[in-house]
């Protein structure tokens, strides 16, 4: 795994959004697959990719998408709705193709019928290239909350009170007005993707990534399962990195400073 450690937030976003558009530029005319999240920690670097975009330096025609996760029972047009939150903040700035988008239907009637479709469509794209992710306080991906299997698919999933309060800014506050439930990909379906690329920001992180870079595997830190990847990459600020030990920010520090990729 790579811990590349910025000083702050916007440095972090700079970072990610210049890697993955290196990715994406480099695949030339072939089709990208991009996996995406939601929350605010992306936020700074959709705003960098659509930047590079208005400059003329990204172009999305090549670039096929997957969120992660939508909320069970939010309308797409529902100013919380992760539909509506990627059309706002990433899609409706850039040149992508619309039918190249592709995001859970949290109104399914078939929930489980959803999720399987979706594994279907990753697989018939052949794979996720390059998975971009957030972490939540308690260490999950997507939504896979503490104690989901770190071989899980694409499902629906019970959100925990301490996501609900967490996401409840976004919802005037008031956790009760956050959905109960989720449709998110697996820890498995992450792992599936060729490379991971996840942004950790601001102290209110610093004892999840401990557990994920300092702790062994486990499922009650579903991001943990990055330690069995062989592409993952963490780009954190240095607020999220202060519960780490001095060595282990130390060593990740100088193995970049001698990176061959960057
Ligand atoms: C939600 C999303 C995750 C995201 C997390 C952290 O739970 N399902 O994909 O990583 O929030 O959000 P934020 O970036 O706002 O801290």
């Amino acid at each position: 795994m790579r811990i590349i450690i910025q000083a702050d937030h916007e440095k972090a976003s700079l970072w990610t959004a210049g890697y993955i558009a290196g990715k994406i530029s480099g695949c030339n005319d072939k089709p990208f697959i991009l996996g995406l999240p939601t929350g605010s920690s992306p936020l700074s670097i959709y705003r960098e990719f659509i930047k590079m975009h208005k400059e003329g330096k990204l172009s999305f025609k090549n670039v096929r998408t997957f969120n992660m996760d939508e909320y069970v029972g939010l309308e797409a047009s529902h100013p919380q709705s992760y539909h509506y939150f990627m059309t706002e903040n990433l899609f409706k700035h850039i040149d992508i193709d619309q039918k190249h988008i592709h995001i859970l239907n949290g109104m399914a009637k078939d929930p489980e019928k959803e999720c399987k479709l979706y594994e279907e469509a990753m697989a018939a794209e052949g794979g996720i290239d390059l998975f971009l992710g957030g972490m939540g306080s308690d260490g999950h991906i997507a939504f896979n909350e503490p104690g989901s299997s770190l071989s899980s698919r694409t499902r629906i999933k019970t959100l925990t009170e301490e996501t609900k309060t967490a996401n409840s800014r976004f919802f005037g506050g008031d956790p009760s007005k956050v959905p109960g439930t989720a449709l998110t990909v697996g820890v498995g379906t992450v792992m599936d993707a060729r490379e991971v690329v996840i942004i950790v920001t601001g102290r209110s992180k610093a004892r999840a990534l401990r557990a994920v870079v300092e702790e062994g595997i486990n499922h009650m830190w579903t991001l943990s399962c990055l330690q069995m990847h062989p592409e993952a990459i963490i780009v954190c600020d240095e607020e999220a990195t202060e519960e780490l030990k001095t060595k282990t920010v130390r060593y990740f520090k100088d193995i970049e400073k001698n990176a061959v990729i960057n």
